[in-house]
């Protein structure tokens, strides 16, 4: 049996590595970096200097793996991710096969591996039979609220955690991730937005207020800073106002 470590590596600061991270890391015989393309290169940097960093396993092995996009075309939302993880599936299963027998790899997962992350999921296809063991990390959510100086939730309320595509109303206060289509654009301007890109990086950027003041400024920063960049990672909370 091998054993896979899936380590939650925090949302881009190397700093955001945990103790208990470190020695699963240091435990492992070979280490997964996925590349995402030239334009996200430096995801795959944080990865790489992370390791440099913390591994002091002499022989520990790194191995990186091309990430295959999902079919955005699929009509059928849910035919098309499934098939991204059963390709993804197949590409574990031979980088799992890399690992000795009675040995350990670990897959470097950004922020938490429990949070809009697959790799458990597609742990679960893999035609190797493995024991997984997972390190929690810092999740964006995390990374806003301690970088706007506020708590996630009002006293005694409840957060929703939704994505740009599924945010409707805004009822309870929420939590958006993976917002591509800029999703606060059609909410009540009366909301109080608290937004974060690249969060826990060098090049952080931060905008709060009322939203209906604040929403074109966060769509110029947003488009300039995608620019600059050539990708963005951007998570925001809307709260009612008090
Ligand atoms: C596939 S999800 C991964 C979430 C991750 N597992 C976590 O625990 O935060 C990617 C989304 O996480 C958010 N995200 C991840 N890293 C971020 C960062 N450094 N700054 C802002 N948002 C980030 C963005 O909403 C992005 O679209």
């Amino acid at each position: 049996m091998r054993t896979i470590y899936v380590v939650g590596i925090g949302t881009g600061s190397p700093k955001h590595v945990t103790i208990e991270a470190i020695e699963a890391l240091n435990r492992a015989d070979v280490l997964f970096i996925p590349d995402k393309g030239a334009q996200k290169s430096e995801l795959a940097d944080v990865r790489r200097e992370i390791i440099a960093r913390y591994v002091t396993k002499p022989d520990a092995r790194q191995i990186g793996y091309a990430v295959p996009r999902r079919n955005a075309a699929n009509p059928d939302y849910g035919q098309g991710v499934n098939d991204w993880h059963d390709a993804l599936a197949d590409i574990f299963s031979v980088l799992i096969a890399d690992v000795p027998t009675g040995g350990a790899g670990a897959f470097l997962v950004w922020g938490d591996p429990g949070l809009y992350d697959s790799t458990l999921r597609i742990l679960e296809r893999v035609s190797i039979p493995v024991r997984i063991e997972v390190i929690p990390g810092i999740t964006a959510i995390q990374a806003l609220t301690a970088a706007h100086g506020i708590a996630l939730n009002r006293i005694g309320e409840p957060v929703t955690i939704t994505t740009g595509r599924q945010l409707g109303p805004v009822q309870i206060d929420s939590v958006v991730m993976l917002d591509g289509q800029l999703a606060f654009l059609e909410a009540d301007p009366n909301l109080q937005i608290f937004w974060g890109a690249y969060l826990g990086t060098a090049d952080q950027l931060l905008v709060s207020g009322r939203l209906g003041d604040v929403a074109q400024d966060i769509v110029a920063t947003r488009n300039a800073a995608r620019e600059r960049h050539g990708w963005i990672m951007d998570t925001y909370l809307l709260r009612q106002p008090q």
